[in-house]
């Protein structure tokens, strides 16, 4: 598996700016997040902002996706289509993903929403969603096999009776949208290949209330929902492994101490 790509200094600096410009953004949708908005008015907020920070959205014409985020709510997985025709309700959950390019350097991340009240269920989901990605974050360090970044993911999600999607993973990310390696979120422990300082990869759990098996809409091409009509949940960040741990480049709140 060599061609996981170690960064240079300079990369790792242009694509930190990338990732806190991606996480500002997410910060930025937050606020319209509301009853009665659709998803495209997020999506053009979204836009608005990246444009405006002399960055591009790297969803918009990839491989053909019309928009510049993916918002996918309640049963939707991910690569959700933001639409006028989808308006938000009181007690929806949705994950909003951007991705910028800045200076050629790609930025990755997603979070859950919430709208007004929502089930006791739902919140359940969503935080262990959140507790997943924490927990698969420690064990990114130098010498630390891929694998049990999806082992600890998936014993974590299946003891709170969730399960976890296989079909999508986390990437290499950076130089390019979508690089080696795939980040499995349901792997065996000490399989796969050693991370090492300089690589940088997101880690992205999708966490279902029902099964894990994920189905593509056959119109659109795009919006993945569970086969069940259940819940799902996913939070993303983009990680760079330092020389003692790890770095989270699309923690724009401190949540975490570099390694
Ligand atoms: N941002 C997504 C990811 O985390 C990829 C979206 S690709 C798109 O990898 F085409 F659906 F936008
Ligand atoms: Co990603
Ligand atoms: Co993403």
């Amino acid at each position: 598996m060599g061609r996981i790509i170690i960064k240079t200094p300079e990369q790792i600096d242009g694509i930190r700016k990338s990732s806190r410009l991606a996480a500002q953004t997410l910060d930025h949708a937050g606020q319209f997040v509301a009853v009665g908005v659709s998803t495209e008015f997020i999506d053009n907020k979204i836009e608005e902002f990246i444009l405006a920070n002399n960055a591009i959205p790297a969803t918009k014409g990839y491989h053909g996706f019309p928009k510049s985020s993916c918002i996918s709510p309640n049963n939707i997985i991910c690569h959700g289509i933001p639409s006028k025709n989808t308006i938000l309700k009181e007690g929806d959950i949705l994950n909003i993903d951007v991705t910028t390019i800045l200076d050629g350097y790609y930025g990755d991340t997603s979070r859950m929403f919430t709208v007004g009240n929502i089930s006791d269920e739902a919140e359940n989901l969503i935080d262990t969603a959140w507790d997943c990605l924490d927990l698969a974050i420690e064990q990114v360090k130098p010498g630390n096999h891929f694998g049990n970044i999806g082992f600890v993911i998936s014993r974590l999600a299946k003891g709170k009776g969730y399960s976890v999607v296989y079909e999508f993973c986390g990437h290499g990310v950076g130089i390019d949208f979508h690089e080696e390696p795939q980040v499995d979120h349901t792997s065996r422990r000490n399989t796969g290949p050693v991370m090492k300082a300089g690589m940088i990869f997101t880690i992205e759990p999708m966490i279902n209330q029902g099964k894990p098996k994920a189905d593509v809409d056959e119109t659109d091409g795009w919006t993945v929902r569970t086969v069940d009509n259940k819940l799902s949940a996913q939070f993303e960040h983009t990680i760079l492994v330092t020389q003692t741990g790890y770095e989270v480049l699309t923690d724009v709140h401190q949540d975490y101490e570099i390694t």
